[in-house]
């Protein structure tokens, strides 16, 4: 009887998940989530077939060097900048990322940072908390905070995540502009009432601007000063998408000068690290890169990494066709070397 392929899950992940990879394979599971190093991922990466892991694993080149036996990386996230897929390829590694299942919940999200934000809702919490209420005298006009309905709403990459942010815009009253690379279809545009601007004009009118566009070598910085100086005093910035598109520096600076009214992020450039002047301002949102946290979204990124795996290695159902692989050709190659 040949042996069972091995997989290592480098997190902590929902027991039934497990469970399911453990049907086909021997799992080596990480039983407490920590940061691995780049030598601590190539030993462990050395020893399996496949591994699942999060965002902050990073693997390259280097983390591949002379691994005969790898041949699936399952990403637990759709952003998959962690990932040098050019490296895997090379490698005959197959990846894969989580794209869909989250789209919804992150779109959620973008509206508890941009209504939390604006209305001062975490600054509000901490006040009440610390127990300020009593005796403070509250006035009427205290805690004045900024609309949402009737502004316009500016997004800026306009996938499947940036199109449930818009559509939600409707029950707010929102007028929505986007700035994309390529302008979406008509039909799709009218389904979000958004319009195509330049990004220029994006940061012009937007009252609200939220960034998700992917973490690409180019789109770091894309809100920098330049761009900041270019908002209205009175905007409101949200990143659901990754640290290192915001430059986190500038935005303090325009935060605390009162160039920008305030902000909510959820990513940040030197994770889990948060620049600390961000940690000083009261007119920004702060949240540990949770926007696909709900119960149901991260059961289904978990599942839909283990199915990638499990459909990869050739088991299950649909063995041999991993969902959602994002360099598939690799495959064609493992019968010649790797099977
Ligand atoms: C989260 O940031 C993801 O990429 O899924």
């Amino acid at each position: 009887m040949t042996a069972k392929p091995k997989v290592w899950v480098s997190r902590p992940l929902f027991p039934d998940v497990l469970a399911r990879l453990a049907q086909y394979f021997d799992v080596d599971a990480e039983a407490v989530e920590r940061r691995h190093s780049a030598e601590e991922l190539k030993r462990k990466l050395a020893g399996v077939d496949a591994a699942v892991l999060g965002l902050t694993d990073r693997v390259d080149a280097a983390v591949l060097e002379g691994n005969q036996r790898l041949r699936v990386v399952a990403n637990l996230g759709v952003g998959f900048n962690n990932l040098d897929i050019d490296a895997l390829t090379r490698a005959g590694v197959l990846a894969s990322n989580t794209p869909d299942v989250l789209n919804e919940s992150v779109a959620d999200f973008a509206w508890a940072l941009m209504l939390a934000a604006a209305r001062r809702v975490g600054a509000a919490e901490r006040w009440l908390r610390a127990g300020h209420w009593p005796g403070s005298h509250m006035r009427f006009d205290d805690w004045l905070g900024l609309d949402l309905h009737g502004r316009t709403l500016g997004i800026l990459g306009m996938g499947r995540i940036g199109r449930g942010v818009a559509r939600r815009a409707a029950g707010f009253d929102m007028r929505v502009l986007y700035h994309n690379r390529s302008r979406l279809p008509d039909e799709v545009e009218r389904e979000c009432g958004a319009a195509l601007v330049s990004k220029a004009e994006l940061l012009r009118q937007a009252d609200f601007l939220v960034l998700v566009l992917p973490f690409t070598r180019e789109n770091r910085h894309a809100i920098g000063a330049p761009e900041l100086a270019q908002m209205k005093p009175s905007a409101v910035l949200v990143n659901i998408a990754r640290g290192g598109i915001v430059d986190d520096a500038a935005l303090a600076a325009a935060l605390r000068e009162g160039r920008l009214a305030a902000a909510g992020l959820d990513v940040f450039e030197d994770e889990p690290n948060v620049h600390p002047d961000l940690l000083t301002l009261d007119n920004v949102v702060l949240c540990p890169h949770i926007a696909s946290a709900s119960e149901e979204t991260r059961r289904a990124m978990a599942s839909l990494a283990a199915d990638n795996v499990v459909a990869a290695l050739g088991y299950g159902e649909v063995a041999g066709k991993p969902p959602t692989p994002l360099n598939p050709a690799v495959m064609a190659r493992w019968t010649a070397s790797k099977a």
